[in-house]
């Protein structure tokens, strides 16, 4: 199918929040692929990189995403490092439509501070790391996400930028 609606971003850019919000009143289904992946290999995000490492979470993300392609259109929040990988990327923009949520890095580390222990990447290093680590992953990601057909910028304002992310989706 064509039609999918992929949101994309930096962990804590708010892509399944968001998504769930625009899927709603469209009358469109919403998929996480974070959590397809835990339905189906029946283990948290966690549990598969402490077994398989990031290169084992990476190929089995894979799979989850071509897997869309047999779901009805839906709006889709990819997890933060999907369009990095593999042609990821290539494969979202002939899949559907894309959206990149672009937030700034103070806001993304403020968000993320609450919820550490359900991400890996990040579970590796101290807070007071995460400045000069996050900005060095989100620096080496921006050429994917960039390639989003549409980019919305979080300016702090939750309805600006909902109002925005509608007019970029519909
Ligand atoms: C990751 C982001 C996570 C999840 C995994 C790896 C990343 O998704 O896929 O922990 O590489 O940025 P969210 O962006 O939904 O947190």
């Amino acid at each position: 199918m064509k039609d999918h609606l992929f949101l994309l971003g930096f962990m804590g850019s708010g892509k399944s929040r968001w998504g769930a919000q625009l899927a709603a009143p469209f009358g469109l289904a919403f998929l996480d692929l974070d959590r397809e992946i835990v339905k189906g290999e029946r283990q948290t995000i966690a549990e598969i990189f402490a077994g398989q490492g990031e290169a084992g979470f990476r190929t089995l993300e894979r799979k989850y995403l071509h897997a869309l392609a047999e779901q009805p259109a839906s709006v889709v929040a990819l997890g933060g490092g999907t369009p990095c990988f593999f042609d990821n990327m290539d494969w979202i923009n002939r899949q559907g439509r894309s959206i990149y949520l672009q937030v700034p890095l103070e806001t993304l580390i403020d968000r993320l501070q609450r919820k550490a222990g359900q991400r890996p990447l990040l579970a590796q290093w101290p807070v007071e790391e995460w400045p000069q680590r996050l900005g060095k992953i989100l620096e080496d990601r921006a050429p994917f996400y960039e390639q989003a057909q549409h980019i919305v910028e979080y300016d702090g304002d939750d309805s600006s930028f909902f109002s925005r992310l509608c007019a970029a989706a519909f």
